[in-house]
């Protein structure tokens, strides 16, 4: 070799070493646009996911798969009319790596279509729309929570286990109300129930009286319904109020009594629902998450506060796999699909569809706490109806 070709190899392998080095240093900051509700009646769960999500990444040192992250919020307001135009800026102005998003299925529908046109990823920590992870399932869409089927379709089960013939259901009249309704009567008519009526009232009208009065007329075995947020709270402070809490036991989807029993007091006492968490679990990874979140909030957490932990938890696993290169779409999804999900409310994985297959617990209320009860049903998927992945 002459002096002047090994000049220009020592070059070469200066020119490719800066090159990668630059690469690394381009990835610069994840950018992670949460889109929230930070404001309406699903605000305080809004604020518990991004909470939880904050807590994983401090326990991280601030950084995912080695990349600092930059969070750019939105408050959607839970309004699916505003939700495309919510997601597409943070697709094409603020130019995101990831959307975490959001609480409501009707927006979280219009977010994982722009999610699938754009490419973009998009984690799911709560909205359960059954067609995020059905006919809308893609390679880039996940979920950390549940789908609207899962914690229905177990309390239809519990419900017709415990004797009941008939039931009637009230729910708000959208996505989430409609399929949870769906589920519970998947679950309790295959038990040999009934359901007799499906009410509803407009998304978020907290206005129930002449409802009650309708199902205290019709007397069925139970109620089964589906409110979260601010509208559970008034909803289960009235159905007590019209003294129905006392013969017609009121079921429903964890979501009517988690985050919400120090507003609800005496009227949410023993009711019985069903979740992918519960009070009490008394394992050493959910006591280590309880007393860290306490710590830096100031306050206990609920399902939505673990909700955002796992999204944070499944980011960091795609990125690990990737050196931090959330472009690696094939890789990054490889990695979350094959993982064991270390959660708060015991492992879960992804199912086929990327919605989590987990334990759906029964719980009580007492005092302020959705106690266990048991596992109503043990590993339990999303039929995930229509996906083609
Ligand atoms: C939903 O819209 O999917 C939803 C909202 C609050 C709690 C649970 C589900």
């Amino acid at each position: 070799m002459t002096p002047r070709t090994t000049a220009r190899s020592t070059l070469t392998a200066l020119a490719l070493a800066c090159i990668a080095t630059l690469g690394h240093a381009q990835q610069g900051k994840l950018k992670v646009g949460l889109m929230l509700p930070f404001s309406g009646t699903y605000a305080a769960l809004g604020t518990a996911i991004e909470n939880g999500f904050k807590l994983h990444v401090e326990e991280q040192g601030g950084k995912l798969g080695g990349r600092e992250i930059e969070y750019i919020k939105v408050d959607d307001e839970s309004d699916p009319a505003k939700a495309t135009d919510n997601v597409n800026k943070l697709i094409k102005r603020d130019n995101v790596d990831v959307i975490v998003g959001t609480v409501h299925s009707g927006v979280a529908m219009a977010m994982a279509k722009a999610a699938k046109e754009s490419g973009t990823v998009l984690i799911v920590p709560n909205a359960g729309a059954d067609a995020v992870t059905g006919p809308m399932c893609a390679q880039n869409i996940f979920r950390s929570s549940f789908s609207n089927w899962q914690p229905a379709y177990a309390m239809g089960e519990v419900a017709a286990k415990q004797g009941k013939k008939t039931a009637m259901t009230l729910t708000w009249k959208y996505a989430a109300g409609d399929e949870s309704v769906a589920g519970f009567k998947e679950g309790f008519e295959k038990g040999g129930g009934k359901v007799l009526k499906q009410l509803t009232v407009p998304f978020p009208n907290v206005e129930f009286q002449a409802l009650l009065t309708e199902i205290a007329a019709a007397k069925p075995d139970a109620v089964y319904s589906f409110f979260a947020g601010g509208g559970a709270v008034k909803f289960v402070k009235d159905y007590a109020a019209a003294g129905l809490n006392k013969n017609i036991p009121l079921y429903g989807p964890g979501f009517l009594t988690d985050g919400t029993l120090e507003a609800q007091g005496e009227s949410a006492q023993g009711m019985l629902t069903t979740l992918h968490y519960a009070d009490g679990l008394n394992t050493p990874r959910d006591n280590k998450f309880r007393a860290d979140y306490d710590k830096m909030f100031k306050m206990q957490p609920d399902v939505y506060a673990v909700q955002g932990y796992d999204a944070a938890q499944m980011l960091a696993i795609g990125l690990n796999a990737t050196k931090g290169d959330i472009t690696k779409k094939a890789d990054f999804a490889a990695a979350i699909e094959k993982a064991k999900i270390d959660s708060p409310r015991g492992a879960f994985t992804m199912g086929k569809s990327h919605n989590p297959v987990q334990d759906i617990y029964l719980r009580k209320v007492e005092g302020k706490e959705n106690k266990v009860v048991n596992v109503a049903v043990k590993g339990l998927a999303d039929p995930a109806r229509g996906c083609k992945m």
